[in-house]
């Protein structure tokens, strides 16, 4: 049997209770996929309201010529606002989007299970509470599990399909299914604290937001490292400020709290300052930007010209940023090898090492400069320098002068362990490891939820896989070894990887 055929049936009812964003993105991709529909809002005259938005939406599409006015017709035809809960007997599957509260989404799953038969499909569409705890008033708690959308639903492919405590596999088999003949991307995740996507994303935020606090450079500066050198789509400030500072720090406290304070998942002071400020973002008009509309954006800081080196020596392996000593020689600087080591020197003796954790300050060399990682130094248009306290100036200058050799950017930051994109990402890898290891997810499905839900350049593991472990490991202990909070002690996961990967050498 394939996955297909256990879904709900192509002519089942579906219908969705909470008429607002989700529901409504819910129930337009239900009816896509040829279901009859049926509506229900608390709020009187709502779902009427949402039939009749959802009727707009699908006009746009007709005037776009990506939907027939027939498709549309027939689609409307499928679609009804109800006013009483008991018009939805007939469901084969009930999608939940109503408040976010647990009291209001049990008290509607206790009265939907008197009113639907025993096939029926429980969804609910949560994204911070416990689907265990949803469930846990019913009598049958095995047909009810979390079918998260992501916002907006018709747009966005990815659907975590979430098993609580109680859910069925079997259930968790039929949504899964259901979701997959709709269209969407479905995973299997675990009912744990922020699922898989809200979970392993925190430190793309928290690890700007502290290299902020630190001083390491101005937001934008630190939004353009992230996109141009870690190949992120948005920076992290940018993305909060369309997702809305109040929205994204209530998922971050949400999952903290959750996990019962684990500091691997402390939220910002900074982010708490504006959140209090009433800095929510654009739909403020301001957040980590001024988004008023004679306010223009400002711009990364950026190096000015300066010379490229006459020649580089490189010693030992750079490790995952190897790839740079072809872009070296491709753009004409005459490159000799060293047997031992894992940097590049200059002829005016500066040492150049890629980020890991420690301080370019760290290093016994007073000429050290750090760079940051990139996700493909061929492709990245950016990269970020860091240069020791007692650097002098002219090392700086010809760091940044073999960067622009290569046709990069450069901006330069404080001397922060970890710099910006390598913490950010030696997190996001050690997160994924760390779920996997904890039955979250499978690997795949953890990969495939980070590219479509969030749109992350690599899949957090095929990441890891790709810098190492032992890169990552040593990363996160070195950053341990400057503050230990715990936050960057690597997982038991990671360690474990690691230490698997030196005996395979
Ligand atoms: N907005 C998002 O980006 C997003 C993404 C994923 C998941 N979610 C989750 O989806 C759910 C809905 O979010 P939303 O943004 O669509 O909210 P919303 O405020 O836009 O809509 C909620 C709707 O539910 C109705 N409602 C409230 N209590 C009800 C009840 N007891 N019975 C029936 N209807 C009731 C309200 O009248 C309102 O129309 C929440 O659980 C939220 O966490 C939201």
């Amino acid at each position: 049997m394939t996955a297909i055929d256990r879904g709900i049936d192509r002519g089942g009812l579906v219908a969705v209770v909470g008429t607002g964003t989700m529901g409504q993105g819910i129930a337009q991709v239900a009816l896509a996929a040829g279901h009859p529909v049926r509506l229900y809002d608390a709020a009187p005259g709502r779902a009427s309201r949402a039939a009749d938005a959802i009727a707009d939406r699908l006009a746009r599409l007709v005037a776009k010529e990506r939907l027939t006015a027939a498709e549309r017709d027939a689609a409307l035809g499928r679609l009804a606002p109800v006013a009483d809960l008991a018009d939805l007997a007939g469901a084969d599957l009930v999608v939940e989007a109503i408040l976010e509260e647990l009291d209001a989404k049990q008290q509607l799953f206790t009265a939907l299970e008197s009113v639907v038969s025993d096939g029926c499909l429980l969804a609910t569409n949560t994204s911070s509470l416990s689907v265990t705890a949803v469930a846990g008033v019913l009598r049958r708690p095995g047909r009810l599990l979390g079918l998260h959308f992501f916002n907006p639903a018709p747009l966005m492919p990815l659907v975590e399909v979430v098993r609580g405590a109680a859910t069925e596999e079997s259930a968790a088999d039929r949504a899964h299914a259901t979701a997959a003949a709709w269209g969407k991307t479905p995973v299997r995740c675990a009912d744990t604290p922020g699922f898989i996507v809200n979970r392993i994303a925190r430190p793309f935020y928290a690890e700007a937001f502290r290299a902020y606090e630190e001083r390491a450079a101005d937001p934008a500066t630190l939004d353009a490292v992230l996109r141009e050198s870690g190949g992120f789509r948005m920076g992290p400030f940018e993305l909060t400020d369309l997702i809305g500072q109040d929205v994204n720090e209530a998922v971050t406290r949400s999952v903290w709290e959750a996990l019962f304070h684990d500091p691997k998942f402390t939220p910002s002071l900074a982010q708490r300052q504006l959140v209090a400020s009433g800095r929510h973002g654009r739909k403020t008009g301001h957040g980590w930007y001024d988004h008023s509309e004679d306010a223009g954006r400002p711009a990364p800081h950026t190096a000015e010209p300066c010379e490229p080196p006459g020649k580089v020596a490189v010693h030992g392996d750079l490790g995952p940023a190897q790839g740079l000593v072809g872009l070296i020689e491709e753009a004409g600087i005459p490159v000799t090898r060293e047997p031992v080591g894992a940097h590049l020197t200059l002829p005016d003796g500066t040492r150049l090492s890629l980020a890991d954790g420690t301080t370019a300050t760290d290093d016994p060399f007073a000429a050290s400069v750090r760079f940051d990682l990139a996700l493909d130094y061929r492709t990245a248009t950016r990269v970020a320098l860091a240069a020791s306290v007692a650097a002098p100036e002219e090392s700086l200058r010809s760091a940044i002068g073999l960067f622009q050799a290569l046709g990069k950017e450069v901006s330069v930051v404080q001397d922060v362990p970890g710099m910006v994109v390598a913490r950010t990402v030696a997190m996001l890898v050690d997160f994924a490891e760390d779920a996997v290891a904890r039955g979250v997810a499978s690997p795949e499905d953890i990969d495939t939820a980070m590219l479509t839900g969030v749109n992350y350049p690599r899949g957090p593991l095929a990441w890891g896989r790709a810098l190492g472990a032992r890169w990552v490991r040593d990363t996160l202990r070195n950053l341990h070894h400057a503050c230990p909070t715990g936050r960057y002690a690597p997982s038991q996961a990671l360690i474990r990887r690691a230490a698997a990967d030196e005996k395979l050498l």
